[in-house]
């Protein structure tokens, strides 16, 4: 029986389980991999995520796997689909679909997410290929005069038109719209920021006809830059995270998943933790991490056959982290 809208969506963060985001762009795994030294090709590429998708973490705590378009194309080195090695051990296949952040004309330093055109039938395909959830990501920067409304508002109907396509196709759409960790703010500067930008985003899911109950929120936590010189307590961004989802996302939602967005490891960690355990959510909270995730297992890995264990084992580590996490369960 095909699972519907609504249960996919609940699925991808029930009982503590999250998502990986490996659904690095060609030019985000190249970089990724020259910090490694390892060459990005076709196979390299391939066994990395064959190692990803072969290792215990994925029947245990990964509920749902985002992935690239050359990725749900891939078989496997012994010649299975990924996207098979993801199914067998439970695990639900996702899609990325936008096509990346572009510079917006007419405003300065912000960027509009580009890939409607099309998307549709694109939609279909990746349906036949197993993906059964997709993610757009629209990034919105903070600086002293952004952002502005002009692009939070584009943004906010490119999430609301991706989402309503994804939905007639019979696949959840992941809306993810992330204001970035880059800056010097400091974390009232998010709160407000990321508040204006959730209440357009879902005005504009509202207007878009888009079904709230088949649909998971991707968003930032609330934080202060990272070159900021107030940095904020684990229980302050935890707090003020919550506070600002009360004030902003439908308890129609089911899921609620936050991407790492540059934080270190073990604080997507206990940021996550320490939500959970103050409790009243109205939502399921988990991961969507990509790098919080894949930080370790990339350094361990560092693309030598003879470190695949060690790979999977710091792979398993993390993801055991946020499971434990995302039941407020987690001790550092
Ligand atoms: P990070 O956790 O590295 O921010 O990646 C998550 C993601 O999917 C960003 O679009």
């Amino acid at each position: 029986m095909t699972a519907s809208l609504e249960e996919v969506a609940y699925k991808l963060a029930a009982g503590g389980k999250g998502i990986l985001a490996a659904d690095e762009s060609a030019s985000t795994i190249k970089k990724r991999f020259d910090a490694i030294g390892v060459e990005s090709t076709f196979d390299n590429r391939r066994d990395y995520r064959e190692m990803l998708f072969r290792s215990e973490a994925m029947s245990q705590y990964i509920s749902g796997v985002i992935l690239f378009d050359e990725t749900i194309r891939q078989n496997a080195k012994d010649g299975t689909p990924l996207v098979k090695l993801i199914e067998d051990a439970g695990s639900i296949p996702g899609i990325k679909v936008d096509l990346g952040a572009k510079p917006q004309p007419g405003c300065p330093g912000e960027t509009i997410t580009e890939g409607l055109d099309g998307l549709g039938e694109r939609f279909k395909e990746y349906y036949d290929l197993g993906a059964r959830f997709a993610k757009w990501r629209a990034v919105i920067d903070i600086g002293q005069h952004i952002p502005s409304y002009t692009s939070i508002l584009a943004n906010a109907q490119a999430l609301a038109r991706y989402a309503a396509l994804a939905q007639a196709a019979g696949i959840v759409p992941i809306v993810e719209p992330e204001v970035l960790m880059d800056g010097d703010h400091d974390i009232d500067r998010c709160y407000d920021v990321t508040e204006w930008v959730l209440k357009e985003v879902f005005q504009q899911l509202f207007y878009g006809r888009v079904k709230l109950e088949g649909t998971v929120l991707k968003p930032n936590m609330v934080i202060a830059g990272k070159k900021s010189s107030k940095q904020a307590s684990v229980a302050e961004v935890a707090e003020k995270t919550v506070r600002c989802l009360k004030n902003c996302v439908p308890t129609a939602i089911p899921s609620v998943a936050f991407l790492s967005g540059g934080q270190s490891d073990e604080e997507a960690t206990a940021h996550l933790d320490a939500m959970i355990r103050a409790g009243g959510l109205p939502w399921n909270l988990t991961f969507s991490y990509g790098r919080a995730l894949q930080a370790a297992p990339q350094k361990a890995w560092s693309g030598k056959t003879e470190n695949i264990a060690a790979g999977q084992a710091a792979f398993t580590h993390r993801a055991k982290m946020n499971y434990l996490a995302a039941l407020g369960q987690w001790t550092p």
